[in-house]
């Protein structure tokens, strides 16, 4: 048994929207005119534009002329023929045929547009005409074609068309006396004025043909200035792209091309500087982790030598005089000895906390920044004697580490460098916290140096080396330096 068949069993199709269809065109079209390049595009947008103007005109001028040619013929074609009319009631009233021929003969030779005259008697008889040897066509007394020639009527003159092998003709009907002595008519061609008409048209052709030639030179020359420019900023640009920063766009016109070039290479510049900026820095980081390095390295070397020159000869003299102790058995020598043992093991002692000290304030673990600055100052006086320091550490609490070590290591290096280099009496030094961040000042009233030079340089560890604890924090380190001392100024946020 077959189940009936629902509307339900094939599948529902439905077509696309006429709206969508139209989108999907206006897609392809855009995407095919997106394609093409900007010379094309303005070529053929010139082109497509003076073809269809020249065409529309040369068709709206043939159009125009043709309608006002047709009207002149057909009013030029009634009055011909109804004077002809006129002229021709006495030669047939006197029944002279070579009068009415002669009569026609010359009105077709004076009117450039005639094509024949003839005359026919009230029966319809031709009593004249003028088709010579070829003889008389017989199609036109055709008495239906006359009946369609009553549309046009001007007074009582018809007017009809019809299509012959000479082209389209214009046939004026004129009675003769009312009709009551016969017909005229006059057949007028159109082809002269139709040649007037073709010869205007294919002139009008040749304008619009010349008109797009010239379109087309301007249009080239126009989209060469135009694309000129863009190209040589498309070149510039894939030459930076390449990496060479010295490429510059040529500056064509003050237009907004010349605009978008200069701002391009402001920016190529911008680029180039900030990318040297970068290359400089590396060469100097790299620069300073190799003095580092060194640095390291004497200062193991320092270390080494302090123990074995210092603590080692300390410690041998201290065992040498415990030897010579032993084999003494005089008790007041060996407490004069013991004593002098002592001293040295005290000295020993002391040379172990300042090598200790050097290598890392115990202090700044214990205690925190503002204690181990303290006696870092301390010391510092105790060393330069002819130097004042003036310290001022307003800071509640600890710091991390990393921060205190940092600062430390800072306000030592801007200290040292005050008196060594700026050989300056006084030195002031301010540590503070504010807003979120602490804040590090170094004064000193000595000869002072000219930064920029300095940094320039490169070879500056300390200075360097103060900037980089800085910025590794995520702070910044400023120099200020003239004849009246040097300021640092060091920046670190928490
Ligand atoms: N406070 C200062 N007063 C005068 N000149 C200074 C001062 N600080 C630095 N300078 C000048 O800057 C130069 C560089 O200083 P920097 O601390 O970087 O190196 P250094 O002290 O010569 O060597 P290092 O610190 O590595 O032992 C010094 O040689 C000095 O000419
Ligand atoms: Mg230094």
């Amino acid at each position: 048994m077959s189940t009936p068949h629902t509307s339900l069993d094939t599948p529902l199709s439905v077509a696309p929207f006429p709206s969508r269809r139209l989108n999907r065109w206006v897609e392809l079209a855009w995407h095919a005119a997106g394609s093409v390049d900007v010379r094309t595009k303005i070529l053929g947008m010139v082109l497509a534009l003076t073809t269809v103007l020249g065409l529309a005109v040369t068709l709206q001028v043939r159009a125009v002329m043709t309608s006002v040619f047709a009207e002149e013929l057909e009013s030029r074609g009634v009055s011909v023929a109804s004077d002809l009319a006129s002229r021709s009631t006495d030669p047939i009233l006197l029944n002279d045929t070579y009068a009415l021929h002669e009569l026609l003969r010359e009105t077709v030779i004076n009117h450039p547009d005639a094509l024949y005259a003839f005359v026919t008697d009230d029966h319809g008889q031709v009593l004249a005409h003028t088709f010579g040897e070829a003889g008389f066509p017989a199609g036109l007394l055709d008495i239906k074609m006359l009946a369609a020639a009553e549309a046009n009527v001007h007074g009582d003159i018809r007017h009809w068309v019809y299509a012959s092998n000479q082209g389209t003709v214009h046939e004026m009907i004129a009675p003769i006396m009312g009709g009551g002595a016969g017909v005229v008519r006059l057949g007028l061609t159109e082809r002269r004025l139709q040649t007037i008409v073709n010869t205007v048209t294919g002139q009008m052709i040749l304008t619009t043909l010349l008109v797009a030639l010239a379109g087309i030179v301007a249009a080239m020359i126009l989209t060469w200035l135009l694309t000129r420019p863009i190209l040589d900023l498309v070149a510039t640009t894939k030459e930076v792209g390449r990496g060479n920063l010295q490429a510059r766009a040529p500056h064509w016109a003050d237009d907004e091309i010349g605009t978008l070039a200069d701002a391009f290479n402001q920016m190529v510049t911008d680029l180039d500087s900030s990318q040297r900026a970068v290359v400089e820095k590396e060469k100097a980081r790299d620069l300073l982790l190799k003095k580092l390095i060194t640095a390291q390295e004497e200062e193991r070397k320092r270390i080494a030598r302090e123990l074995h020159d210092g603590v080692g000869q300390m410690l041998t003299s201290l065992m040498v005089g415990m030897r010579t102790m032993q084999r003494n058995d005089d008790p007041a020598t060996a407490q004069a000895r013991t004593e002098e043992l002592c001293v040295t093991a005290g000295e020993t002692l002391e040379q172990v906390r300042v090598l200790s000290r050097e290598l890392r304030p115990s202090i700044l673990d214990d205690l925190g920044l503002s204690a181990a600055l303290e006696r870092y100052v301390a010391e510092f006086a105790r060393v330069h004697a002819d130097v004042t320091v003036d310290l001022h550490c307003d800071l509640p609490g600890r710091l991390p580490s990393t921060v205190e070590t940092a600062l430390y290591r800072i306000v030592q290096e801007a200290m040292t460098n005050a008196a060594r280099h700026g050989k300056a009496t006084s030195v002031g030094v301010l540590v503070s916290r504010r807003n979120g961040t602490v804040q590090t000042i170094v004064e000193d009233n000595g000869a002072g140096f000219d930064v920029a030079a300095v940094r320039r340089r490169q070879s500056s560890v300390g200075i360097f080396g103060m900037s980089e604890r800085a910025e590794l924090l995520g702070g910044k380190l400023d120099i200020e330096s003239g004849t009246e001392g040097t300021t640092v100024y060091a920046e670190v946020p928490l």
